[in-house]
């Protein structure tokens, strides 16, 4: 079954505004997508307006890296869903590890979050994974589906099939310790067991399942051979565009020149 294929970079805290163009710009230039493949940019919230109007147009997709559940009100610091989308806002990241590990995010906000989201017509990536002493305790299903269960709870199989699920390690994030692609794979497969077994199956095989942590150009192809892998959610390897169009070209056929 063909799925979309969505490669998408998470600049985390990086990038002004101008360097959000510069980027932009280039990539926009230089990229070739195949017929079903999209390119996301997960901006800074500071960013999102100069990124939109600079990626308008252009094949490439900006959002945002997390929201506030609220539709309004106060909460000091945070940012609501209308805010993005009136920024330029087309999907926002949801339950990355770092929010759930550095700031304390718990699945019932990211469930909330979830919600709002699709209420405002903001397409979410909803992140999952494991930490290292989960896996090597034998309880990486048992994280996984209790991440897809708490995190997804109370959407609609039709809803479903426009959740982005970013399988995220927690180990292999930022530490340049990548799963390799069977590892992968058998979480991703998981994965969509999960979602055909909590809605149905023909709505897991329309979910677009990601895989981030050191994705980087030298396996990017290895990955993304991969049945259930759809996409890559990108940190640091495509902080500069020259990086996320490698990983992109690498994940292509190689088409001969003659
Ligand atoms: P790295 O690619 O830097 O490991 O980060 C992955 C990530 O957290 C993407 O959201």
């Amino acid at each position: 079954m063909s799925r979309q294929i969505v490669i998408a970079a998470n600049w985390k805290m990086h990038k002004t505004s101008e360097q959000a163009r510069a980027y932009i710009q280039q990539l926009s230039k230089q990229v070739e997508l195949a017929p079903n493949e999209l390119v996301f940019l997960a901006v800074p919230a500071t960013s999102l307006e100069a990124a939109a109007s600079a990626a308008a147009g252009t094949s490439v997709v900006v959002g945002a890296q997390n929201m506030h559940d609220a539709e309004k009100g106060a909460f000091t610091g945070e940012i609501s869903a209308n805010m993005l989308k009136a920024a330029g806002a087309q999907f926002v990241v949801l339950g990355h590890s770092e929010r759930r590990h550095v700031f304390g995010e718990d699945d019932a906000f990211i469930n909330r979050k979830l919600h709002r989201a699709i209420d405002s017509g903001i397409r979410p990536i909803v992140c999952i994974g494991e930490t290292l002493e989960q896996r090597k305790s034998g309880a990486t299903e048992r994280t996984l589906k209790q991440q897809i269960e708490q995190s997804l709870k109370g959407i609609t199989a039709e809803q479903l099939t426009t959740v982005i699920v970013a399988y995220e390690p927690v180990w292999a994030i930022g530490t340049g310790e990548t799963a390799t692609p069977e590892m992968a794979q058998e979480a991703h497969a998981f994965i969509r067991k999960t979602l055909a077994e909590l809605w149905n199956q023909d709505a897991a095989n329309k979910v677009v399942i990601q895989y981030g942590g050191s994705a980087k150009p030298a396996n990017a192809a290895g990955l993304m051979a991969q049945a259930d892998i759809d996409g890559l959610l990108i940190g640091g390897a495509a902080l500069e565009a020259d990086g996320l169009l490698q990983i992109i070209n690498n994940t292509h056929p190689i088409v001969s020149e003659s």
